[in-house]
């Protein structure tokens, strides 16, 4: 693969390049300032789970300005993972789930609290989805957490979420310490493809949750026990929405779904092997609907399971948005704690008794205008007539990152159960470094390595 065709194919990751950003993820922060002016009147912005840096990178020049020089401004990064210096930006390497980085935080601040809190945590994916999105949940409660503590009344809190089954619930929580709760969509955030030979699309289920029905609710409790409409979505390998259906009651299998819908109809009609949709193992094995087998063994049947759920995380990622909350209020007599029952789904049932003003639908918004670029399209290299396209390297690939280890082991070819005795061929001078899945930046010689490590985890492990 040429140097430049991740260029072509990502236009965000190309311009983090250009403009210096560590990872194209700065530019869902831009887009979000861009709606919600989220940096007017900040002197104190605090940025969680926040490695390789790019969020930090935004918030040290929006608020310090070119050179970090305002020292009226603090900015505190936070992440598990060492980060490499940046200008004006203080870094705790530390988990955000303690309480002992709160206080960290804090002391920073000299007492002071935060007037902003940004989050774009990801926890490392397992490719399984149920778990993938219970703990991406549980990191964004745990930010919530954190937040608590540090954020001052009338502050804001900007956080990543997943649009999946809970998200009710999680907007219910949010709603309880920020009465401006608003969903948002930057243009920027990607859906990425990985591939999956003659893949059209991957099709899934999500429980929109709704009010108990005066009429047959049972029907409507689903199997997480809340009551919902089950919505059947199928998108393409750029996680752009193809078809949907909106119509069947939360206790409805998915499986079903499929085999009464229209889609199932109209793939049924095509001429074996013109291509195939993915579906989980809830789908029935078709011609055209390929499903995972039941176990990982042996190799062959791993491997496919493996690029089965990599291809099929794209439409889980199509789901992905910032929660935008404003003005922190928390409630009367509210104690900070880290130990706030999260995602309880026993509070389902209270939940499903609200009506009326308590229930509360949450605004959706895209941003980021139609003008700026799409991230799902390929641009060519040459984007202005005047200036002629030249490649840029990477900003800042990540110093310690958690493939190191194995990185290591590859180098000294002992991943390989058998010792081979060939030398490593060292990486040609002037190769170009490489991006992960979310942008930050890799030097040339670990993406080998880190392709190796994609092979032996079993999920995707693209962040962001
Ligand atoms: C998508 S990356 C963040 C990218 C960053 N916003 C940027 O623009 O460069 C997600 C980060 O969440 C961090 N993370 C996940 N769980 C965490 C935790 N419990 N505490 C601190 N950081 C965490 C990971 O180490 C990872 O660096």
């Amino acid at each position: 693969m040429g140097r430049s065709s991740k260029d072509k194919r990502d236009i965000y990751y190309r311009l983090a390049k250009e403009e210096g950003w560590r990872a194209r993820s700065a530019f869902k922060l831009l887009q979000l300032d861009e709606e919600y002016h989220l940096f007017q009147g900040v002197s104190r912005a605090v940025d969680l789970c926040a490695a390789p840096g790019s969020w930090s990178q935004v918030l040290s020049r929006k608020l310090k300005g070119d050179g970090a020089k305002n020292s009226d401004v603090k900015i505190v990064a936070v992440d598990l993972q060492a980060m490499a210096p940046l200008p004006g930006v203080i870094q705790i390497q530390g988990d955000i789930t303690k309480v002992s980085t709160a206080q960290e935080i804090i002391r920073h601040f000299e007492g002071q609290p935060a007037d902003l809190v940004v989050c774009d945590g990801a926890p490392d994916v397992t490719g399984l989805h149920d778990i993938d999105e219970y703990i991406q949940a549980q990191l964004l409660l745990a930010a919530l957490n954190i937040t608590t503590h540090v954020l001052k009344k009338g502050g804001t809190f900007v956080a990543k979420i997943f649009r999946g089954k809970d998200v009710t619930l999680l907007y219910s929580q949010l709603r309880i310490f920020f009465p401006d709760v608003t969903c948002a969509k930057p243009r920027s955030s990607r859906n990425s493809s990985i591939g999956f030979p003659n893949v059209i699309g991957a099709v899934d289920c999500t429980h929109v949750a709704i009010c108990a029905p005066r009429e047959e609710p049972q029907v409507y409790r689903n199997r997480h026990r809340f009551y919902s409409i089950n919505v059947q979505a199928a998108c393409d390998h750029q996680g752009i929405f193809t078809d949907l259906v909106a119509k069947f009651p939360g206790s409805v299998h998915d499986a079903q779904i499929f085999t009464t819908s229209g889609l199932n109809r109209l793939l049924s009609s095509w001429p074996e092997g013109r291509g195939w949709l993915l579906g989980d193992r809830g789908y029935p094995l078709l011609p055209y609907l390929l499903t995972p087998y039941p176990a990982d063994e042996p190799a062959d049947r791993a491997n496919y399971n493996q690029a089965h759920r990599r291809t099929r995380m794209v439409i889980k990622r199509a789901f992905e948005a910032f929660a935008v909350c404003r003005n922190y209020c928390p409630p009367e007599g509210y104690v900070p704690n880290m130990s706030n029952p999260l995602l309880d789904h026993c509070y389902d049932v209270d939940f499903n008794q609200l009506e009326g003003p308590n229930r509360v639908i949450v605004p959706f918004l895209a941003c980021g205008d139609l003008s700026a670029y799409d991230s799902d399209r390929t641009y060519p290299l040459q984007l202005d007539p005047e200036k002629q396209y030249s490649y840029v390297p990477p900003t800042q690939p990540p110093i310690h990152p958690p493939y190191e280890e194995a990185c290591f082991l590859k180098k000294h070819n002992l991943l390989s159960k058998e010792p081979t005795p060939q030398p490593q061929q060292p990486a040609a001078p002037g190769d170009p470094p490489q991006q992960q899945e979310d942008g930050a930046l890799l030097p040339p010689c670990e993406d080998e390595l880190v392709n190796a490590l994609e092979e032996l985890s079993a999920g995707p492990g693209g962040r962001g």
